[in-house]
C-alpha cells in the first residue's frame, strides 16, 4: 500500500461544497471526517473546503463547533490541524432559494481556480433537508454548475444524503430530475453504513473462507436477523425525524443494503466495482414486497416515550422503532426469514447481523455466525462444546475475531471519511446506485401503503428500554 501521504497526491484536487454546513450532519460527521483526513495527510494538496449557510455564521464558530465535537467524541484535537484546516475552510452566506447565490456560489469556485490556473473536481455535499435536495439540485444545473472543466479532466460531483425521496414514486421523481442535470456517475449516493469497515468486510470474509461457502443457503440456514439499535434519540433532528421515521431513515437505506452484502451471489472480483453492482442489484429485485401477512403479524412498530414533547406534536405516529420480516424469492433462500431492526432510545448501541445455521436434532444447540458492524467490529461464532469436568454438559462458548485484538491499527477510517476519500478517488463500489434505491423502496412500499390507510398500532416503549419491544 502506497504511504498514507502519497495516497491521494495523484487524484485531482478537490473543491468541497458543504450546502447546509452548520446543520448537524456537518457538524457531527462531515467536517470532522475532513479534520482526520486532513491530519492523516489524506487530502489532496490544494484541497478547498466551502460551507454553505442561510445564516451568516463565521468560520471561527464552526471551527469551534468541529473542535468541540472531537474533543466530545473523546479524540484528541491538533490545534495546528484545526489552523491548517481553518486555512483550507472558507463560509459564505447562502440562500437556496435564490439563484444569485448559485452565480455568487460559482463565481467563488472560478476565482479560486484561475488563482490556481488549473480546474478542479467539484463536489457538492447535500447536507440538506430532504425538501430541498431537489430544488438545490435544479439550480446547479441552471447556473451550470453540473458541467465539465473546459479542459475536460475535472468535472462536478453531487454527494447525496439518504433518504433519497420518501416513497417508490417519489424516489423516481427526484432521479429522473436529478438526472437532467448529473450523469449517474456524477453521482455519489451516500450510505454510510456501506462504508464502515466492519461492512466492507462481509464479502470479503464470505470469498476468503471457503469452508463457509457451501453452507451459505437455505440448505443450512434457518434465519438471519440484521439490527441497528441506538441509544441516543432523535437529538435535534425533530423536522427530519417526523418527516422520516425508523422505517425509512434505516430499514430503506442501511439495513436493507447490509442484507444484499450477506444474501448476494459473491462476485469472482472484490475490485470490480461494476460486478458488485451488477449482482446487488440482482439480489434487491429478488427481494419480495413485504406480504400484508407479514405486516399484520410481523411487524412491530413502536414510539419512545418523551418523542412526543421533543417534536411539540401531540398527535405524531412517527415510528421511533420498528422490526420487520422479509422473504427472497430465490432457490437458495426460499424459506429463510429475514429480520430487520432499528430503533432510538433503546439500552443499548449495537449494530449486528447474525446468522443462524440449522441444527437438525436440537434447538438449543444452535451455530450462530455475527458481524459485529459496531461497537467492538468483529465476527463471532457460537460452537457448542463439552463443558469441563465430570458433567457431560453441552455448553455454547464463542469463538471471536475482533479488530482491536487482531490488527496494531485498528484506528482504520471512519464511514464518512471512507465515503470521501472514495468520492475524490472516483470509487463508486460503496454508494448506492439508482436502481438499487428504487428497489429498497418497492420493498418496503406494502408498509408505507398500509400506514396510510391503516393505524400503525405503535408499542409506546420507555427511554432506554431493553429488547424485545412488544
Ligand atoms: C443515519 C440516520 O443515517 O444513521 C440516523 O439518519 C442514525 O438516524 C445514524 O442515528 C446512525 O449511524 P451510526 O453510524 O451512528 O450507526
Amino acid at each position: 500500500m502506497a504511504p498514507k501521504n502519497t495516497l491521494l497526491k495523484t487524484y485531482l484536487p478537490p473543491i468541497i461544497v458543504i450546502l447546509g454546513v452548520s446543520g448537524d450532519l456537518a457538524k457531527r460527521k462531515v467536517l470532522p471526517a475532513l479534520y482526520h483526513l486532513l491530519k492523516d495527510g489524506l487530502l489532496p494538496p490544494q484541497t478547498l473546503i466551502i460551507g454553505t449557510s442561510r445564516n451568516d455564521i463565521k468560520s471561527d464558530q464552526i471551527i469551534s463547533d468541529l473542535e468541540l465535537c472531537i474533543i466530545g467524541e473523546n479524540k484528541s484535537c491538533d490545534p495546528t490541524v484545526l489552523k491548517k484546516f481553518k486555512s483550507i475552510f472558507k463560509v459564505i452566506k447562502f440562500d437556496p432559494n435564490d439563484t444569485k447565490s448559485f452565480f455568487n456560489l460559482k463565481q467563488t469556485l472560478n476565482n479560486y481556480e484561475t488563482k490556481h490556473k488549473t480546474c478542479f473536481n467539484r463536489f457538492f455535499y447535500l447536507s440538506v433537508p430532504p425538501n430541498v435536495v431537489q430544488p438545490i439540485v435544479k439550480k446547479l444545473g441552471i447556473v451550470n454548475l453540473n458541467s465539465k472543466c473546459s479542459h475536460d479532466k475535472a468535472n462536478s460531483f453531487l454527494l447525496m444524503e439518504k433518504p433519497f425521496g420518501s416513497d417508490l414514486d417519489s424516489a423516481k421523481a427526484l432521479i429522473k430530475e436529478t438526472a437532467r442535470f448529473f450523469e449517474e456517475d456524477q453521482i455519489y449516493r451516500i450510505d454510510h453504513y456501506l462504508a464502515k469497515e466492519s461492512a466492507q468486510n462481509i464479502l470479503t470474509f464470505r470469498k476468503n473462507n471457503p469452508i463457509f461457502e457451501d453452507l451459505w443457503s437455505n440448505k443450512y440456514i434457518s434465519k438471519i436477523t440484521i439490527s441497528a439499535l441506538e441509544k441516543l434519540g432523535i437529538e435535534q433532528r425533530v423536522n427530519f425525524y417526523e418527516h422520516t421515521g425508523a422505517l425509512r431513515d434505516l430499514i430503506q437505506s442501511h439495513l436493507i443494503q447490509l442484507l444484499s452484502l450477506v444474501t448476494m451471489k459473491v462476485p469472482d472480483n472484490l475490485d470490480d466495482s461494476s460486478l458488485i453492482h451488477k449482482h446487488k442489484l440482482k439480489l434487491l429485485k429478488s427481494v419480495n414486497e413485504v406480504s400484508l401477512f407479514d405486516i399484520k403479524n410481523n411487524l412491530v412498530a413502536g414510539q419512545y416515550k418523551g418523542y412526543l414533547q421533543e417534536v411539540h406534536n401531540p398527535n405524531s405516529k412517527t415510528e421511533t422503532y420498528i422490526k420487520i420480516k422479509l422473504t427472497i424469492n430465490s432457490k437458495e433462500w426460499h424459506n429463510v426469514p429475514i429480520y430487520l431492526e432499528t430503533g432510538k432510545s433503546l439500552n443499548v448501541k449495537q449494530t449486528e447481523i447474525k446468522i443462524y445455521f440449522i441444527s437438525p436434532n436440537d434447538t438449543k444447540q444452535q451455530n450462530i455466525l455475527s458481524f459485529r458492524i459496531q461497537p467492538n467490529e468483529g465476527i463471532d461464532i457460537v460452537l457448542n462444546v463439552k463443558e469441563p469436568g465430570l458433567n457431560p454438559k453441552i455448553v455454547p462458548v464463542n469463538m471471536d475475531f475482533s479488530y482491536k485484538n487482531n490488527f496494531i491499527e485498528p484506528n482504520h477510517p471512519d464511514a464518512y471519511e471512507r465515503v470521501l476519500i472514495d468520492a475524490i478517488r472516483g470509487d463508486s463500489s460503496l454508494f448506492a446506485s439508482s436502481e438499487d434505491v428504487l428497489q429498497s423502496w418497492r420493498i418496503i412500499e406494502p408498509i408505507l401503503k398500509y400506514w396510510e390507510k391503516n393505524d400503525k398500532n405503535l408499542k409506546i416503549y420507555p427511554k432506554s428500554a431493553k429488547l424485545p419491544i412488544k
